[in-house]
């Protein structure tokens, strides 16, 4: 069985949407919506436990009850980090699920074959997650504001979810972060403590997490599909500008 617990407890504070950006709107449905939407596409995956702020609870359960072709799923509250809600989600998973999946509510461009590729990997090895290679140059820099390294980019990768592990992992990884009161910004960093593999899966840059009010432009653009006309529009205008120059 695979469960996937799906983040949804935060306040949005970047968004300064006044509310938890999980419930704004794109493409006539909630972001939370058009993600569960998409794990719910999957064969792979049987269930999900969605972590919602305590005084969310009852009005999420009646909210994902009205939307039909989910797959079951709980609704849990969450906790005053990312880490403390998945923690709580990850204890309301049934049983049975050997494989736990971590997927931010706030990622609705997830593609079928990022997710499957993750639980493929997840089996395999203990742990996967999606990510894709860094465009841009990044530094390392001190606090007094200089720069203390380039590393190299080829090297880097930026790290999306989801992100899935071996239940047994993925509970022993939680479990070692309380109790060292650890506290990181994805799971895997709490799996990797534990010197235990994680794979890379590449996935794609679509999958951007909506995190402040320019990602509603591009993830409504991306989620009515209207990248690859975006794409045909601009290859047009460039082909007629550069017949136009070669025409003087
Ligand atoms: N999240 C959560 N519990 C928290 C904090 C975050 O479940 N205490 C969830 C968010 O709802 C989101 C995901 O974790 O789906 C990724 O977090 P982030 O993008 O940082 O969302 P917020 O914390 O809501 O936004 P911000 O940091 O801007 O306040
Ligand atoms: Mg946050």
């Amino acid at each position: 069985m695979v469960t996937v617990v799906f983040p949804a407890a935060g306040a949005g504070r970047r968004m300064k949407a006044g509310m938890n950006k999980v419930f704004l709107e794109l493409a006539g449905k909630p972001i939370l919506v058009h993600t569960l939407l998409q794990f719910s596409r999957s064969s792979l995956v049987d269930n999900f436990v969605v972590v919602v702020a305590a005084e969310e609870v009852s009005f999420i359960s009646k909210l994902l009850r009205g939307i039909p072709g989910l797959k079951p799923l709980k609704v849990v509250a969450g906790g005053t980090e990312r880490q403390y809600s998945i923690w709580n989600g990850l204890k309301a998973a049934p049983e049975e699920a050997e494989i736990l999946l971590v997927h931010d509510a706030a990622r609705p461009l997830v593609s079928l074959a990022t997710i499957e590729g993750v639980i493929e990997g997840a089996r395999e090895v203990g742990g996967a997650i999606a990510a894709v290679p860094e465009k841009n140059t990044i530094k390392v820099v001190g606090e007094d504001g200089l720069v203390r390294s380039t590393p190299p980019r080829n090297t880097l990768w930026e790290v999306q979810t989801p992100q899935g592990f071996r239940r047994d992992i993925l509970l022993r990884a939680n479990e070692q972060a309380e109790e060292d009161g650890f506290l990181g910004t994805d799971d895997s960093s709490l799996v990797e403590r534990l010197g235990v593999p994680v794979k890379v899966v590449e996935s794609d840059y679509r999958n951007i997490k909506v995190t402040t009010p320019e990602d509603l432009i591009i993830a409504e653009a991306l989620l009515r599909e209207d990248y690859g006309g975006f794409l045909g529009l601009a290859k047009a205008a460039a082909k007629k500008t550069a017949a136009h120059i070669l025409r003087q």
